[in-house]
């Protein structure tokens, strides 16, 4: 297994490229199952999770090639919707082909993802809304199996604006008889431009971008094309870095996804210019405390949560750091506890003490945020960290030693 060794407290400097989105592509590529035909993917990030679902797709029948970061996928071919419990155990985003195989089939047979790093992370909001529109579930051996003749329109109010669900519902929805309204939606740039990619495929759905979402079922969608947006967690993560580190600019970003990050910097006392589609920040010389609340977009993103925390770790005064939407999103605390930072947690808040520096020392990553927290604690703390099980930061992150190497880090990967 790969660990990621970092020899600290180096500055940062220059300039970095953000990637496509994760959350934005895994949905994308469910839905080019819906129809029937070849639709074209730009702008792939190469990540696992990419990996994993293109393995996915051709469990289920597709046939998909990878050009660089395009992804051809040929849908003709799909014969069996299911899937597997091994594929989805390791990425619970495989869910998002319940939805598309209800459109196109009409019966899919999924694995319940179970836990996860943080917490049990239901699905009940999918299966609920499913089931509104007219399908028949049924649990067995730890897979749901949903069945409809014809899907039929309905109103559907989630509990939450869950990002899944929004996703997996606006997909089951757009060939079902009828209108579907989802009320309270999810609004996050990752399920708009699903929405979008969805009406490019034929299908005609409306109030994208609000908590209300109307989708009038249409027979069937064709093929199309889209190219993924910037990766705004991507692009956070290098800011919250360049916070610390040095003057940095992040490049290709869409800036009015950064609204909520941006403005937290500013308040911590980074110098902000914003470009075109570029963020250059500069640190300030005493990093002030800034407290947080994670929330629904367009709020702070809970997956930026624990790079904040990082941060936090080295300013000038005490924060608080409060999850609204995963309570219990707190496995990287511990580990930067081992690089000297003062960190209790009661509840979903993180009461941080910001400490004068931090010292390397051997830390594991438990998820993909947790790992690119402990990346730039890593970075910030004097002599060197080894981040072990680097698997995760793989699933969301793309060639990311290169492109902190790029910015002056002394950064690298070895096989333990
Ligand atoms: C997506 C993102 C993830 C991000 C999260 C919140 C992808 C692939 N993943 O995850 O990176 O951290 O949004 O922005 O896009 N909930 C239920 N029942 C459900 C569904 C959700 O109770 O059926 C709860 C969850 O436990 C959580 C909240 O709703 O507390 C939000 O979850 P959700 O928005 O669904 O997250 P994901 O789509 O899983």
């Amino acid at each position: 297994m790969d660990k990621i060794v970092i020899e600290g407290n180096k500055p940062l400097s220059g300039s970095v490229e953000v990637s496509g989105a994760k959350n934005a592509v895994l949905p994308i590529m469910t839905a080019a199952l819906i129809p029937v035909g070849k639709s074209k993917i730009y702008r792939v990030p190469e990540l696992k999770d990419t990996r994993t679902m293109i393995r996915l797709l051709e469990i289920i029948g597709a046939k998909v090639s990878l050009n660089e970061n395009t992804i051809e996928i040929d849908s003709t071919t799909v014969n069996n919707p299911e899937a597997p419990y091994d594929l989805v155990k390791t990425m619970r985003a495989s869910f998002y082909v319940l939805g598309p195989l209800m459109a196109r089939f009409g019966r899919v047979k999924v694995s319940l993802p179970g836990g996860c790093a943080w917490g049990p992370r239901p699905v009940d909001f999918h299966l609920k809304g499913l089931e509104k529109l007219g399908a028949k579930l049924t649990l067995k051996d730890g897979y749901i199996l949903a069945e409809a003749d014809q899907l039929k329109g309905n109103e559907i109010r989630f509990e939450f604006p869950s990002v899944g669900a929004t996703g997996n519902l606006a997909m089951a929805a757009v060939t079902a008889k009828g209108t579907t309204i989802l009320h309270n939606a999810a609004r996050e740039p990752e399920i708009v431009q699903l929405c979008e990619f969805l009406n490019k495929m034929g299908a005609r759905i409306s109030g994208i971008g609000t908590t209300t979402i109307i989708i009038d079922g249409v027979n069937d969608l064709h093929a199309a094309d889209i190219e993924v947006i910037s990766d705004r967690i991507e692009a956070g993560t290098f800011l919250i870095a360049g916070a610390l580190l040095g003057k940095i600019t992040v490049n290709r970003v869409e800036l009015k996804h950064l609204d909520a990050v941006l403005g937290k910097l500013k308040e911590a006392g980074c110098k902000i210019i914003v470009g075109n589609a570029s963020v250059t920040v500069t640190p300030p010389d005493k990093l002030k405390p800034v407290d947080i609340t994670t929330a629904v977009y367009p709020g702070f993103p809970t997956d930026l949560q624990a790079q904040w925390v990082a941060l936090m770790s080295l300013a000038a005064g005490s924060s608080m750091i409060t999850d609204t939407v995963y309570h219990d999103r707190f496995s990287h605390i511990p580990e930067l506890s081992r690089l000297g930072a003062n960190i209790r947690v009661d509840k979903n808040t993180a009461f941080v003490r910001g400490v004068d520096s931090l010292a390397g020392a051997p830390v594991m990553s438990t998820d993909i945020r947790a790992s690119a927290s402990l990346i730039i604690a890593g970075l910030a703390a004097s002599g060197k960290t080894q981040v072990s099980r680097v698997y995760h930061i793989d699933r969301g992150y793309e060639h990311i030693e290169e492109k902190f190497r790029v910015l002056g880090a002394q950064i690298s990967r070895e096989t333990e």
